[in-house]
């Protein structure tokens, strides 16, 4: 086997900078903090960060709406506190990517500032305007996608928050100042980016209209009703259909191979991770995409073992078509989604299926992405109050359900709390002590703290506990780091049809690991003697989640606990 890239033998860990430790005191995250915890994420055992944007922002989509591409937030910090960050990371053999924003900038940037100003400034033509809006186009967060700006007397396009509106990139000289803020941090030593939004970058050169016969927030309130198998498939329809021409259009392959030909000047092996499902944007595997996420993985309330291995025939055979070939990159959470434990619980064994799950994305093939909080099994947290909400996509959907659809206040709330994203960005937890020990008691953190960091879910209590969730990830990654098999080894599904459990190989030249996840409340006996390459040999326990008398099993006779995760090296 070739040897492997950096980004696809690491493990990342996204930070998200506001909530992940808070340095000075004041309530909201901050590099400072993040330095001081460089030794945790050692001991943790991850090898990569990706950090969400750290950029100064008006904060309309918490730090996603940029004013600024090449200095930091001052909540933050300074950038002298960002460099020593990046050093204090790279001394502990910690690589670290930034969140790259290319789609649309702040409403506050100065670009924006310019361009808005008159219709024959120098940036007149750097986002995408037009003198009356040409169709019906929504914004997937707040409504028309088309605003209204008087010094212009003309209208701006913006897919996201009306406060992030789109950048123009067929304006080379957009291209061009976004290259240069590329450079800036590569220069100063990141090791690359994950690409926001990507998709959204170039929209249907035609403005066909969409022909979903509602607005954004009627199509949120009928799949909130939606009951009947009916209704859920056409809420579903109407999804797709909405914004498939503000989406995935022409001209982005062009751009990637742009982008990944500055990526390479650079020494290294930088690299690129999309937000994207789509493995096109791959290239022929080494001219754009190092990697994008299977989220389709990801994509589901249930994970089952039938959906897993669907899911890995589809997207494997995909890559493997790539004429470079490709990699595999798995993630189950973000700051976009519902936290593992809550979304993938079932209400009564939600600790065992988020054991499975974090064993999931740790031990199939590809680069895995955790998101900071899940080594302690944090769980969404519904806010109580509109006020408390900081994730602007869901005030506006709050304001515009109550307002023009006269829909009962607290029931409008409890839909927002489940909507918005601050369910899932609450700051993280690191001890019992008030505030979780992320703020002093009495601080007024930016989001509230979930009250569950009493119940365990804290890192200090965790780490005194040697059965807790976090030393069972520090267990788990330790395994992974130690095996090549499960870093490099190719991926050979068993027992197929099984629903109770998802077994499967990981064949590396000098090494074959079986991997037995059991989805279900049964003890099973197994037998894997059908099995060639595990037939007459013996299985030596690396991992399990249960408790085994015995270090090697035969595989004619292997008994599995329920909801087991267990590991095993295949040997003679
Ligand atoms: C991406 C980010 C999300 C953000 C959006 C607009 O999907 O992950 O948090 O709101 O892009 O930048």
């Amino acid at each position: 086997m070739a040897k492997l890239k950096w980004w696809q033998t690491a493990v990342f860990y996204q930070i998200y900078p506001r909530s992940f430790a808070d340095g000075n005191d004041d309530g909201i995250g901050d590099f400072k903090g993040i330095t001081e915890k460089l030794d945790y994420l050692v001991n943790l055992g991850i090898d990569a960060i990706w950090l969400s944007p750290h950029f100064p922002s008006p904060n309309w989509d918490c730090g996603y709406d940029i004013s600024d591409y090449t200095n930091v937030a001052p909540e933050y910090g300074t950038l002298e506190d960002f460099k020593t960050f990046l050093k204090e990371s790279h001394k502990r053999n910690i690589r670290v990517i930034l969140d790259l924003v290319l789609n649309h900038t702040s409403d506050e940037h100065p670009w924006f500032l310019e361009s808005k100003s008159s219709r024959d400034n120098p940036k007149a033509d750097w986002y995408v305007w037009v003198d009356t809006p040409p169709n019906n186009w929504q914004s997937c967060f707040d409504g028309d996608a088309w605003i209204y700006v008087p010094e212009r007397g003309q209208y701006y396009y913006h897919y996201f928050m009306k406060q992030q509106p789109d950048l123009n990139w067929h304006n080379p000289e957009v291209k061009q100042a976004m290259w240069d803020a590329v450079r800036f941090w590569l220069d100063l030593g990141v090791d690359g980016y994950r690409l926001d939004a990507i998709g959204t970058i170039f929209e249907d050169p035609n403005l066909t209209p969409h022909e979903v016969p509602m607005t954004l927030a009627e199509l949120r309130r009928f799949t909130e009703l939606a009951e009947t198998a009916e209704d859920k498939q056409l809420a579903e329809k109407h999804w797709k259909s909405m914004f498939k021409n503000q989406f995935g259009q022409a001209g982005l392959h062009e751009l990637m191979k742009e982008l990944r030909s500055i990526i390479d000047e650079y020494e290294g092996d930088r690299m690129l991770v999309g937000e994207d499902e789509n493995i096109d944007y791959m290239g022929n595997g080494n001219d754009e995409l190092h990697l994008v996420f299977n989220f389709p993985l990801a994509d589901t309330n249930r994970i089952t073992p039938e959906h897993i291995r669907r899911n890995q025939v589809e997207r494997l055979s995909r890559l493997s078509q790539l004429p470079m070939g490709g990699w595999a990159c798995n993630t189950l959470s973000n700051h976009d989604r519902s936290r593992i434990y809550t979304n993938y619980g079932d209400k009564h064994h939600d600790a065992e299926l988020a054991r499975l799950n974090a064993a999931l994305s740790l031990t199939l093939l590809g680069t895995p992405f955790l998101y900071n909080g899940e080594e302690i099994g944090m769980t969404d947290y519904l806010l109580p109050h509109i006020s408390q909400v900081k994730d602007t996509m869901g005030s506006w959907y709050y304001h515009t359900i109550v307002t023009e659809m006269g829909v009962d206040p607290e029931e409008a709330m409890f839909r927002t709390a489940e909507m918005t994203r601050d369910k899932n960005r609450t700051p993280m937890h690191w001890s019992n002590k008030p505030n979780a020990g992320f703020s002093p008691d009495g601080v007024t953190t930016w989001l509230p703290i979930n009250p569950n960091y009493k119940d365990g879910i804290n890192v200090r209590e965790q780490e005194l506990n040697p059965d807790s969730l976090l030393n069972y990830y520090k267990h788990l990654l330790k395994v992974r780091r130690e095996t090549a098999a499960l870093i490099e080894g190719k991926y050979l599904p068993l027992h197929e049809t099984s629903q109770e459990y998802f077994a499967f190989l990981r064949s590396s030249e000098n090494q074959l690991a079986l991997i037995v996840l059991n989805y279900s409340e049964k003890r099973l006996n197994l037998d894997f003697s059908d099995t060639s390459e595990v037939s007459g040999r013996k299985l030596h326990t690396l991992f399990s989640s249960g408790v085994r008398s015995r270090v090697d099993h035969t595989p004619n006779k292997l008994t599995i606990a329920p909801f087991e995760v267990f590991i095993a090296e295949v040997k003679p």
